[in-house]
């Protein structure tokens, strides 16, 4: 598998003025930009539409209305080529950019998702069998990161900017919780973070937030990078597999990288992280599985928007 084109649209710089997402507008630029960005996509990969043998389109889960643009402007460009069409599930997309990074990668293994609206650990069998293992109780870890570092006035999405402060600061700084954090449990529960989080600014003069926010951003960061890592190791124990993919756009955060990589290969573990260009939202990773899936004869012929949790 080799990516000739992955154009990202990125709306961040659209909704960041609304510190979140505007369903609305949002649905809008899908819009918009769906044409454009689908003939740079060819123009970048040097192919016109005669060279495409199948498009794969995010299905769910996500906002019904940018799905709903997808999902039209999808069908409607393979039927008049001719070729199929694949409705995928956004989640698995982002599984499948461990593909991307090691083509030979094959079940089974266990993939940690970390994005903005999702945490949770899968076991991913021969045939693209998923089983759910445990997932997060209420926010996200990307949502973990956004929230705090909202508390902290840095922008949106906070999380890279948080990631960034925190590179320089001490990790001790602000002892925070690591919730749910017995030996056996897979779940994941960061809302207590944020409120603590909440609860320390609060408590302390505006000056000193700023003159320590390195620091603050270093203790937020490792709180959440501990509990994924050490809630990883135990679930690679527990499940007895060889691998960890880590995916989704918090697998792009370079401490997470370093720590799970560490802790990892220190008990004979391999940990998967895609490259940095395929940790956030983006095509590749949706065509990708369209192509694993119909490489392996797993081609659904399926191509209705579900906004739901499915993993397939
Ligand atoms: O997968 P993604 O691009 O979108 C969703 O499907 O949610 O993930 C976006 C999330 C945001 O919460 C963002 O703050 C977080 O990923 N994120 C990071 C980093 N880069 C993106 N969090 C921590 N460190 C980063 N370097
Ligand atoms: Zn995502």
């Amino acid at each position: 598998m080799r990516v000739l084109a992955n154009q990202v649209y990125s709306q961040v710089p659209i909704h960041s003025e609304y510190g979140g997402v505007v369903p609305e507008i949002a649905a809008r630029a899908h819009l918009e930009k769906i044409d454009p960005i689908v003939r740079l996509a060819l123009d970048e990969a040097g192919l016109t539409l005669d060279g495409v043998d199948q498009i794969a389109f995010t299905r769910g889960p996500g906002l019904l209305g940018p799905l709903l643009v997808g999902a039209s402007f999808a069908r409607a460009l393979g039927r008049s080529i001719g070729k199929p069409v694949v409705g995928v599930n956004h989640l698995e997309g982002h599984l499948a950019s461990a593909f991307l990074q090691d083509p030979a990668l094959e079940p089974p293994f266990l993939c940690l998702v970390v994005s903005g609206g999702h945490t949770e650990f899968v076991q991913v069998d021969p045939g693209l069998a998923y089983t759910v293992i445990g997932k997060t109780r209420d926010d996200a870890a990307g949502e973990a990161f956004d929230k705090c570092g909202k508390v902290l006035g840095l922008g949106y999405p906070a999380g890279p900017i948080l990631a960034q402060l925190a590179a320089s600061g001490k990790r001790d700084f602000v002892p925070l919780p690591r919730a749910l954090d017995q030996r056996d449990n897979f779940e994941f529960s960061f809302s207590g973070l944020k409120t603590a989080m909440l609860r320390y600014v609060e408590s302390k003069p505006a000056e000193f937030i700023r003159n320590n926010l390195s620091h603050i951003c270093a203790s937020v960061e490792s709180a959440i990078v501990d509990i994924l890592v050490k809630k990883s190791i135990n679930a690679l124990f527990d499940t007895k597999m060889q691998t960890i993919t880590v995916v989704g756009g918090v697998s792009a955060n370079g401490y997470l990288r370093i720590r799970m990589e560490a802790e990892a290969k220190k008990r004979g573990f391999r940990a998967l992280f895609p490259a940095p260009l395929y940790c956030g939202d983006n095509g590749a990773m949706i065509a990708a599985i369209g192509q694993w899936r119909a490489n392996h004869g797993l081609v659904q012929s399926e191509v209705g928007v579900t906004p739901s949790l499915r993993w397939h």
